[in-house]
């Protein structure tokens, strides 16, 4: 059971394992700033990365009709990981337009790479359901596509050790197989790899093509509101962020990530 709201507005729902899902907030409020935006992360049963398809399938359903409890009118699956694993239970179950991560990434590489050899990394769930290499072949069967999960990027990023020289070290270590396999695109495939943009370039070399999921997902739900203007006309309202789990010390980083205070809300979601 949810509590409903008396009265809502319609909003663009994002929901993520946790706080990660920001990074698509805060590209969406980018390039539509007036758009309202409801947010869920799921905090108490955070993360998403190391777990089954089955578990991740239940949580993503009950994410999504929180976010239609609260007025969303089309859903955003921010994480990676549900993008990947419980992306076709949704669409099964959910009768709203839904947009996920891997897609609009996976296009986007596939028109960028020159030499046709493309890296991926993500979570070790992502990773493991080789959701992008299947959708990158589907396109071209003639691309490399070599993955690398990076468990620990998730915790240091959430830590704040953006700088650290422990750091670097673990980017170089998980970095050094696709360094290997001359790739000439890398997507980022996570929610919190974004912020670590500037030193996975750094380490992958200035001449790979970074493409970030969370970027690529904003432009395609900015073109399908331009083509949906009576969609459009309707998404308004102040945004809302809710998380599972609220502690100060999530509102500390997720402010430090949106460039600006977040008042997080408590959800009740089951
Ligand atoms: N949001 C997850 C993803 O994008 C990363 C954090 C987690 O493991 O839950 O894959």
């Amino acid at each position: 059971h949810y509590k409903l709201l008396t009265t809502h507005s319609s909003m663009i729902g994002i929901f993520d394992s946790g706080i990660g899902g920001l990074t698509v907030a805060r590209e969406l409020m980018r390039q539509i700033p007036e758009a309202g935006i409801i947010y869920f992360g799921d905090t108490a049963r955070y993360p998403y990365g190391n777990k089954s398809k089955e578990t991740i399938e239940r949580y993503a359903l009950e994410d999504a009709r929180f976010l239609i409890s609260q007025g969303a009118k089309i859903i955003v699956v921010a994480c990676n990981t549900a993008s990947a694993l419980a992306i076709d239970v949704l669409r099964r179950e959910i009768q709203l337009p839904l947009f996920e991560v891997i897609t609009p990434a996976v296009e986007k590489a596939v028109r960028v790479t020159v030499s046709k050899n493309i890296g991926v990394i993500g979570t070790r769930g992502t990773v493991n359901s080789s959701i992008y290499a299947t959708k990158i072949h589907e396109i071209d069967p003639e691309i490399r596509v070599s993955s690398q999960a990076c468990p620990l990027f998730v915790p240091l990023v959430e830590e704040g050790w953006i700088k650290r020289p422990e750091t670097k070290k673990i980017i170089r270590a998980y970095l050094a197989p696709l360094k290997a396999q001359r790739i000439d695109t890398l997507i980022l495939g996570c929610t919190h790899y974004p912020l670590l943009k500037p030193q996975i370039q750094a380490r992958i070399g200035r001449r790979v093509k970074l493409v970030d999921s969370a970027e690529e997902v904003a432009v395609r739900i900015v073109e399908y509101l331009k083509n949906n203007p009576a969609i459009k006309n309707q998404i308004a309202g102040n945004s809302r962020f809710y998380l599972s789990d609220v502690s100060s010390h999530t509102e500390v980083i997720a402010s430090k990530w949106l460039g600006r205070a977040v008042k997080f809300e408590q959800a009740v979601v089951e």
